[in-house]
């Protein structure tokens, strides 16, 4: 007997800050798709390290640890052993943990197949670094979203300044930028457009026209 197909995957990747996050669940939303942030689970592999004394840099210690989290995303919430962390896992210390422990190529392999996982019907929007070149590489519709890192660490910002947290703009540009080479320069499946994402730059979209855009290339395949 043939199998039947598999769910489609909307894969959306691009460095941090772009916005792919919340054009991603408002994809996800539109479709009645599930959703997929892997970027999260970086983060709880960091947060996760730190509370159990595992440095950034231990790459064997932290892999281990990985393939035993219980990690649960429930409305829009994100739970470590039960834990609500979702607050935790966004701090920038958080940001540049989860950009430090994804260079390890054991961490990477450690989440593979709980990110396979989230592939169910009636289909995933899945966003992060490598959804279309490594998680799910046949996955029916690619975007690479990205935005200038100006553009981005405003964007930035203005979020942490609503949220009543101090920022500074001059800082929150060298960390995107220092984060966007690690990212693209790392041995294992780096920051990159594959060659058959479609570039959607978002310098000068709205968030709706952004979703729109994604809904559009899904609706040509
Ligand atoms: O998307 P984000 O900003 O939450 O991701 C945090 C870090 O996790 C980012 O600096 C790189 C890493 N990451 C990754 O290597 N691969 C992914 N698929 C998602 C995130």
């Amino acid at each position: 007997m043939s199998q039947p197909p598999a769910p489609p995957v909307i894969a959306i990747d691009g460095p941090s800050a772009s916005g792919k996050g919340t054009v991603a669940q408002l994809v996800a939303q539109k479709l009645g798709y599930h959703y997929l942030d892997s970027g999260a689970l970086y983060r709880i592999v960091a947060l996760a390290g730190s509370k159990q004394g595992i440095s950034w840099n231990e790459e064997a210690a932290l892999a281990d640890m990985a393939k035993d989290l219980d990690i649960r995303f429930e409305n829009g919430e994100i739970f470590l052993n039960g834990e609500n962390v979702s607050a935790e896992v966004r701090t920038e210390e958080m940001s540049r943990g989860a950009s430090e422990v994804a260079v390890h190529p054991q961490v990477r392999r450690a989440l593979l197949d709980l990110q396979r996982s989230f592939r169910k019907t009636p289909g995933l929007v899945a966003d992060g670094r490598d959804m279309g070149s490594v998680i799910f590489p046949d996955a029916e519709t690619k975007i690479f979203l990205t935005a200038s890192a100006e553009v981005r660490a405003e964007r930035r910002y203005k979020q942490l300044m609503e949220k009543g947290n101090h920022a500074n703009l001059d800082d929150i540009l060298k960390d995107l930028q220092l984060r966007d080479a690690r990212d693209r320069e790392r041995k294992v499946a780096p920051l990159q457009q594959c060659e058959d994402a479609a570039l959607l730059d978002t310098d000068h979209l709205t968030i709706a026209q952004a979703v729109q855009s994604v809904l559009d290339s899904h609706a040509a395949h």
